[in-house]
């Protein structure tokens, strides 16, 4: 399939795997982009900017086809170091960068004069026109549907995407609630040129998370995740179980008055001991609503040609059996 993403990352299918946190490893980067989608390591999954060389060389051994890094810009005081994590990515010769969080503009010169696109991924229409304005090549168009942090907005991708197609002059695609084939017809139907996946891609063989999490979103319904961190405008859609009860609870109980400090041991450095150790209920972890669609642990490539495959029939034979004259 040919859209305006795969012609901008030359890559075959329009099908992007988003950075998450201690998920987005080199092994399952090369997966995806080894099956023609665009694979993205997590910049600050890993510690330092040497570690991410590390893991962008790691990258390089395993697929010689493009895959990005994820540069996540987050509203903490004391910053990592970004200038170093964006040295090692161009040093490691990486071209495609997903920039999330805080407006990345201080950073896109050095990016832009190293020839690398920018894919900034956002939650409303204004901060994808701000985006396309400042000079990325691309926005990921994030839905309310979405795992991770969907804004405060609450704008569903059913009415997001016609809103972003309708404003955007660069290339966009769907995230958040994107499974498999229909969800891919559906975003291409909106307006977008391709889809970004998180949870979907958590459930895969090669993603080298615990064997538990992939069990858990496959066990999970499209009820089963909560909203975690309104009251401190940082929103955040994770998988709900006895930590996530026990934020919310004292969310309920402490008000407006509720501070980070108050849910530390809910939130803070609990993603390696989820997704490494499977210490399931050990803090708050991102999943979308999605997880309702998700029901079997396939490798990227099955995911992939399966996308790509299903989707051909629901254009070519559901889609084009509903006109009055089918096209021959
Ligand atoms: C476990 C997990 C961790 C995530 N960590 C990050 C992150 O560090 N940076 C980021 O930009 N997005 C992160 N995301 C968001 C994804 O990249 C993607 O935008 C989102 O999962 C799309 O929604 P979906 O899960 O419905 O497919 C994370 C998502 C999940 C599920």
């Amino acid at each position: 399939m040919k859209t305006r993403i795969t012609e901008l990352f030359g890559i075959e299918h329009p099908i992007i795997q988003g950075g998450m946190h201690f998920v987005g490893f080199a092994e399952l980067a090369a997966a995806v982009s080894n099956a023609g989608g665009l694979g993205i390591i997590t910049g600050l999954t890993q510690k330092t900017p040497a570690d991410l060389a590390r893991e962008i060389a790691k990258c390089h051994d395993l697929t010689d086809k493009p895959f990005g890094v994820n540069l996540t810009f987050l509203p903490i005081v004391n910053a990592p170091d970004y200038p170093g994590y964006i040295s090692a990515i161009i040093d490691g010769g990486v071209k495609i960068v997903e920039t999330a969080g805080r407006n990345p503009e201080a950073h896109l010169p050095r990016l832009k004069d190293a020839g690398i696109k920018i894919i900034h991924k956002c939650t409303s229409v204004r901060h994808s026109l701000k985006a396309e304005k400042i000079g990325c090549d691309a926005v990921s168009v994030d839905g309310f549907e979405c795992g991770g942090h969907p804004g405060e907005d609450d704008v569903p991708n059913m009415i997001l995407l016609p809103r972003a197609a309708e404003e955007l002059t660069v290339p966009f695609v769907a995230s958040g609630g994107m499974a498999d084939a229909r969800s891919l017809v559906a975003a291409l139907a909106l307006g977008a040129d391709g889809m970004n996946m998180g949870t979907r891609f958590i459930a895969t063989r090669e993603a080298p998370v615990h064997e538990k999490v992939k069990q858990a979103i496959v066990a999970a319904s499209e009820l089963d995740t909560r909203l975690v961190m309104r009251p401190l405008r940082n929103t955040e859609r994770v998988l709900n179980n006895a930590a996530v009860e026990r934020l919310l609870e004292k969310e309920k109980t402490l008000g407006t008055d509720i501070t980070f400090e108050d849910i530390i041991e809910e939130v803070a450095g609990v993603y390696p001991k989820i997704m490494l150790d499977g210490a399931m209920d050990a803090g708050a972890w991102s999943c979308g609503m999605v997880a309702g669609l998700i029901h079997d642990i396939p490798t990227c490539k099955e995911l992939i040609d399966r996308i790509m495959a299903e989707a051909d029939t629901l254009i070519r034979k559901r889609l084009a059996g509903f006109l009055a004259e089918p096209a021959t």
